[in-house]
């Protein structure tokens, strides 16, 4: 018979410094906890997964496998798949705006992969990142492990506050290495930065001298109002670090993004940060997005049909929002993304109350590990996409009860 390998809680190992700082993200061990069928779960980040385009992978892979798998299936250069990167940007300039070319294109395993690279390259032990407040859990946790401090700026229902982020530069005795803005739909809030403050970061971020990095996994999920230029499209020079990724237009499984770098002195000094990390991003994945990409109007169309499901959940949240939460709760009405952010009364700790909603078989994500420098406790992200409109109306039923009861 099998013996099952003891834990040793001891360990011999002792931990680089940086370390210290550096746990499991709340959100992954929550996610842990609501793979439970029966939980009705606003928690994960996830796409839904009967959207994605299974069919067409199926054939693409095929197909890859047929007629280029030796390269496949072999190693590969560091700077990513070069017909992919061309594919980039022409999307990016057709979608968005963006004018790049194939050079400035550096494909990685994941956005997760892009913030922690830049965090690599750019960060010193100490060094200040500019960030949103609540902010990207996973950016928090890749500039951690190189040891960053935090230079939290105000965040209204239009983006971070341009008054607020001259306060924070002013008043900073070193010079922030960059700003980290999510401006579309930004997780966890779902708020949009509005096309002027847009302008006005850029014009701040100039003045100040220091460089925007630009994460927009986002963009392209926009359920109403319009679409607005990214940082990267306004700024027309080497002050953006662009980043996106197929994680939500077409599936997260595939560990594709990439991160757009119009300064070469930055790319290059990227380039072997990933050689050393992953040497490239899967040969495999990256041909076959570019299998299934290549062909025309097959992204636009597959992005066509996700908008109306999305668009659906999201109004269903909304209103049974509106219908279910007790008296001084209140939440974002995003444009577009994943996620809502829940304000509950102030005397309500979400983290507290997370077993009790687990009892009743409902599940989200306390807000206070997005708050950087603060400590709130009553906020919590609630993701729309992953469950359908009847099971949103029941889980959101039951976390108004929930709230009710604990008011
Ligand atoms: C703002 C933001 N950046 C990056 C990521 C990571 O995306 P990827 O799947 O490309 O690693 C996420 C995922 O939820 C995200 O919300």
């Amino acid at each position: 018979m099998a013996v099952a390998p003891q834990r040793i809680d001891s360990s011999v190992f002792r931990f680089a410094e940086r370390m210290r700082r550096l746990h499991a993200s709340a959100i992954r061990e929550i996610l842990k906890t609501t793979q439970m069928p029966d939980v009705i779960s606003f928690a994960g980040g996830l796409p839904a997964p009967e959207l994605f385009p299974r069919r067409e992978f199926a054939e693409a892979l095929a197909e890859v496998l047929e007629n280029e798998g030796h390269h496949a299936l072999q190693y590969s250069v560091t700077e990513g798949l070069p017909k992919l990167r061309e594919w980039i940007c022409r999307y990016l300039e057709s979608a968005s705006g963006i004018s790049c070319s194939a050079d400035e294109i550096l494909i990685v395993s994941g956005s997760q992969q892009g913030l922690d690279l830049i965090g690599k390259v750019l960060l010193d032990p100490g060094d200040a990142v500019v960030i949103e407040n609540p902010a990207y859990l996973g950016a928090i946790q890749a500039f951690d492990a190189y040891q960053a401090t935090y230079l939290n700026v105000e965040t209204d229902d239009e983006g971070m506050r341009p008054d607020d982020l001259v306060r924070v530069l002013r008043s900073s005795d070193r010079k922030p290495k960059f700003i980290y803005v999510v401006p579309n739909f930004a997780n966890p809030t779902g708020v949009t930065l509005s096309l002027e403050r847009r302008r006005a970061l850029l014009a701040i971020a100039r003045e100040y001298g220091v460089p925007i990095f630009e994460d927009d996994p986002y963009g392209r999920l926009r359920y109403s109002g319009d679409p607005l230029p990214p940082l990267a499209a306004l700024a027309h020079g080497h002050h953006v670090i662009y980043m996106s990724t197929v994680s939500k237009i077409i599936a997260p499984g595939m560990r594709v993004a990439w991160l757009v770098m119009p300064d070469h002195q930055l790319y290059d000094k990227v380039v072997p940060a990933k050689q050393a990390a992953d040497l490239h991003t899967s040969s495999l994945t990256q041909r076959a997005v570019y299998a299934y990409a290549r062909h025309p109007g097959r992204v636009e169309e597959h992005i066509a049909h996700m908008l109306p499901v999305y668009r659906a959940r999201r109004d269903a949240m909304l209103s049974a929002l509106a219908e279910h939460m007790p008296e001084g709760t209140s939440w974002t009405r995003p444009d577009g993304g994943l996620f809502l952010w829940v304000r509950t009364r102030r005397s309500v700790d979400t983290g507290a109350i997370l077993p009790e909603a687990f009892t009743r078989k409902v599940a989200f994500v306390p807000g206070a590990p997005f708050w950087v420098n603060a400590d709130v406790r009553n906020t919590m992200r609630l993701n729309f996409s992953n469950e359908n409109e009847e099971t949103i109306a029941e889980g959101i039923r039951r976390l108004g009860g929930l709230l009710r009861d604990v008011a």
